[in-house]
């Protein structure tokens, strides 16, 4: 018989239906077994009387197959609080299988509840009963619809959704890359990207004109509440525009996700206020301040654009760096002295960073659409190896369009939108403070025959393999 979700179950009243899922929680009556029976759509209340063959056995997270006639509950035992009018009704059961019985201890974790009060290591140690919980259900389903959201938004304005390459070469946006040696060039080595910066301007170059993608990057910097090794951007590039273009086209994203998505939540201010980096800084010191007039409010959303920032800063050593992006481009009356190499300290960037609530969910620029621009950032910085942008500058001499762009964190701005403490709630097998995922055990060691494949060496031991841990 066709299995029925719980969802529908209130349209099937008198019916006989086919239920399969897991058995939530399970409560004994005298001759009656209560079971919720969960699964991806809702909870729905089953009844077995005990004579029913190992009723009395099912067990919390045991995976079952009932069959029975769906009834109205009587008036006193409604649970008006379960979604889909669910509580409204119950399944009396007349034959039920077991699909798989959980074996041994049973679940080593609480799944009903929302979990903050579980130890985080077991949590990630045992994420796929962790995910089973409510609250991450809803997180993740919940970023699926932002997704879905934003892919039928861009499309509808002509973007094109490109994927770009994971195996590539070191782009540098400030942090640690990781690497992947080559086995076929031993001695060489891929980098995973810190974000798919230079793809979207050659994309740009190669007359897309609007691309965008749920881009994976990848740093190996410390791991924090709102930072993890890989993370999710909505990037996005588009050509002959302005920062105006770019800032208000995203703008409109993200007023739409809200007001769509979480109509109970209330921007703050729209169109989005605008802050120099130089206001911020006096302001508030910090350039992501968090200008919610009630911060005790959990739907309020206080969004806001910072803008003018310097392009470079005094390193330690003194020479320079940049703030930001070195593929952007000055505002464009700093432009004379980019070229000129002077005044560097007082040159401002076209970049725009958006904020929400004391995070920073985006960053973006206009790019420098010329070789010059790029080779005069890279020798400001002392670049090392300016030759290993040779691809960049040939591209930028061959017909490239101005541009510019942005990318969202967007396990950031699905973490605020969720109430949500950490960006880990948002992800579905995130890795812990010290970069590891607990549940596959990675990293791990490799064999001595795939070393000997790569043609490496291990100079020193992890304290963690020494430790044997
Ligand atoms: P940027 O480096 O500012 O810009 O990154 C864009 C946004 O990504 C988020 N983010 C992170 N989220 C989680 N974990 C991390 N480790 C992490 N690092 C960054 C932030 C940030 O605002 N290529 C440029 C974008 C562009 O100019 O178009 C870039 O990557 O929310």
């Amino acid at each position: 018989m066709e299995r029925t979700l719980a969802r529908d179950i209130p349209e099937r009243e008198g019916k006989e239906v086919t239920l399969k899922g897991w058995a939530d929680t399970r409560r004994d009556h005298g001759k009656l077994v209560f079971i919720d029976l969960r699964d991806r759509s809702g909870i729905v209340q089953v009844v077995l009387k005990e004579e029913i063959t190992n009723a009395g056995e099912i067990r919390g997270e045991d995976v079952i197959e009932v069959r029975g006639i769906v009834k109205a509950r009587p008036a006193g035992m409604v649970n008006e609080k379960l979604p889909h009018r669910l509580g409204y009704y119950e399944v009396q059961v007349t034959s039920f299988t077991f699909l798989n019985q959980i074996r041994g201890e049973g679940i080593p974790i609480p799944i009903q509840g929302d979990g903050y009060e579980v130890n985080e290591e077991t949590r990630m140690l045992l994420r796929y009963l962790d995910l089973r919980r409510a609250r991450l259900q809803k997180n993740l389903r919940h970023r699926a619809n932002i997704t879905q959201f934003i892919r039928n938004f861009l499309a509808e304005r002509d973007f094109t959704e490109i994927e770009t390459p994971i195996l590539t070469k070191s782009t540098p946006e400030g942090a640690r890359d990781y690497l992947v040696p080559s086995r076929i060039e031993k001695g060489w080595f891929y980098a995973l990207p810190q974000s798919p910066q230079q793809y979207k301007q050659l994309l740009m170059v190669a007359g897309f004109e609007r691309y965008f993608q749920i881009a994976r990057c990848f740093r190996d910097e410390d791991t924090r509440g709102d930072r993890q090794p890989e993370f999710t951007q909505l990037d996005l590039e588009m050509s002959f525009v302005e920062r105006e273009d770019v800032m208000a086209l995203n703008e409109e994203v993200l007023i739409a996700i809200v007001e769509k998505l979480y109509p109970e939540k209330k921007i703050q201010e729209k169109p989005f206020p605008r802050l120099t980096y130089a206001e911020a800084m006096e302001k508030y010191s910090t350039d992501r301040p968090d200008l919610r007039n009630d911060k005790n409010d959990p739907n309020l959303l206080a969004f806001a654009w910072i803008v003018d920032f310097p392009f470079f800063e005094k390193t330690d050593k003194g020479g320079w760096t940049f703030t930001h992006n070195p593929f952007s481009a000055p505002k464009e009356e700093f432009m004379e002295d980019l070229l000129a190499r002077k005044n560097i300290g007082d040159i401002l960037t076209s970049q725009y960073d958006v904020i929400l609530n004391g995070w920073e969910i985006g960053g973006g620029s206009i790019r420098n659409h010329t070789a010059e621009g790029l080779i005069a950032v890279l020798n400001i910085i002392g670049h090392k190896d300016p030759q290993g942008f040779k691809h960049m500058f040939d591209a930028l001499a061959r017909g490239a369009p101005p541009h510019g762009g942005i990318a969202w964190g967007l396990d950031r701005l699905v973490m605020i939108l969720e109430n949500e403490p950490n960006i880990r709630e948002v992800i579905a097998f995130p890795k812990t403070g010290d970069g590891r995922d607990l549940m596959m055990r990675a990293p791990s060691e490799v064999v001595k025959e795939q070393l000997d494949e790569l043609g490496l060496e291990i100079k020193k031991e992890s304290a963690k393999k020494k430790n044997g841990k």
